[in-house]
């Protein structure tokens, strides 16, 4: 898709919407990109953006409640989306209808029918809407990415996710809560390593006997992938013992040779007989002055405005990551009706 970019020779413009967790680590990348201002910071709950905003010095940023003021008022080039994924579809279809772009955090929303509408809303107003999926900027994935590179056309792809894990209390409201909070950081991560796209998928999600969840906090999924790659997810939020690092534990099968990677480090692979392949190391951080910043945002950010500056997609364009929400919604409905469904857009 084509959507109009920025050519006046100023720093772009940006409004955070959210200024809870999230939000806190997204500001100071804006602050730090040199080709970027903040113009904004938004929040439902009252006096919640301006005490962010305070926090990092900024006592005079724009900041309120009501996101359409702030963007007739501010008239921001694009919209950083880190609210809740309820708020996701509202925030960005109001950003986009009124010409702001919109880089969101994941996932781009809750249901398929809402992604498809705000996939809409950015196709007539022709703005850039993206997602930020910050996995796929972790120096190890990009490693493993090039590694998986080497098999040839790849077979099976599993990921094992498994974390004892209490940290957030609205998991414990959720009726899916790995499948609906967390699994699409490995299904992403599954498409942006394989090149694949879901075709099909068959999931049971689950409670194990001595979870703290209410909920099912574990699944198995079976996906059918473009070019008959089958890439199997399994994880558990109440891993009682041996956890996986919170990226997982991957391994890819290709015809010639097998890659595996621990979601952390380097990864690792093995030729088939009488191949050669080559097992890429993790290139060294571009920013070791700043080791406290949150993974992935500042390059997603620099992909993302440089789009706006040149008209090419980053990764995370709407129309593309859509398959990823579209691999959860698929699996949810086959977790919930116990029948194979096909994963549709
Ligand atoms: N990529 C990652 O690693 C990562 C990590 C954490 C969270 N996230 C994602 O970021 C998003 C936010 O998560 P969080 O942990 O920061 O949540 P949070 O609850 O800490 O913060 C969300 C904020 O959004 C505000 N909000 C809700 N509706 C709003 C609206 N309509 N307009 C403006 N503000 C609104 C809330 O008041 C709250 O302050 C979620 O989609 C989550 O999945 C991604």
């Amino acid at each position: 898709m084509t959507f109009a970019i920025v050519e006046e020779d100023r720093p772009l413009r940006a409004v955070v919407a959210g200024a809870g967790f999230i939000g806190r680590q997204w500001a100071p990348e804006l602050l730090a990109h040199p080709g970027v201002e903040l113009a904004g910071w938004v929040d439902v709950v009252a006096g919640r953006a301006r005490e962010a905003a305070r926090e990092l010095g900024l006592d005079d940023l724009p900041a309120g409640t009501s996101l359409a003021g702030i963007l007739e008022g501010e008239e921001p080039d694009f919209v950083v989306n880190c609210t809740v994924p309820q708020a996701h579809h509202e925030v960005t279809v109001t950003a986009l209808r009124r010409g702001a772009a919109v880089l969101s955090e994941k996932p781009m929303a809750v249901t398929l029918e809402e992604a498809r509408s705000m996939v809409r809303a950015a196709e007539e107003s022709r703005r850039l809407f993206a997602v930020s999926q910050n996995r796929r900027h972790m120096r190890g994935l990009v490693a493993f990415r090039r590694t998986v590179g080497e098999l040839g056309p790849l077979g099976l792809m599993t990921s094992e996710f498994f974390m004892p894990y209490r940290g957030a209390a609205f998991l414990s409201t959720l009726e899916h809560p790995l499948l609906q909070d967390m699994a699409i950081h490995l299904f992403d991560a599954a498409r942006a390593v394989s090149g694949a796209d879901p075709v099909a998928v068959y999931c049971e999600s689950f409670r194990p006997a001595w979870t703290w969840y209410p909920g099912a906090c574990s699944a198995t999924a079976i996906f059918e992938m473009t070019g008959g790659l089958r890439y199997t997810f399994t994880g558990s939020w109440s891993a009682p013992g041996l956890p996986t690092s919170w990226t997982g534990s991957w391994r890819a099968a290709g015809t010639r040779g097998t890659a595996r990677w621990d979601g952390e480090g380097d990864p690792v692979a093995e030729p088939a007989k009488g191949e050669v392949v080559r097992a890429y190391k993790r290139e060294d951080d571009p920013h070791p002055e700043r080791p406290r910043r949150y993974t992935g945002l500042a390059e997603g950010l620099a992909e993302f405005v440089t789009g706006l500056r040149t008209g090419r997609a980053p990764q995370g364009e709407c129309h593309d990551n859509i398959r990823s929400l579209a691999m959860v919604t698929a699996a949810l409905e086959s977790a919930r009706t116990g029948v194979r469904v096909p994963v549709t857009i």
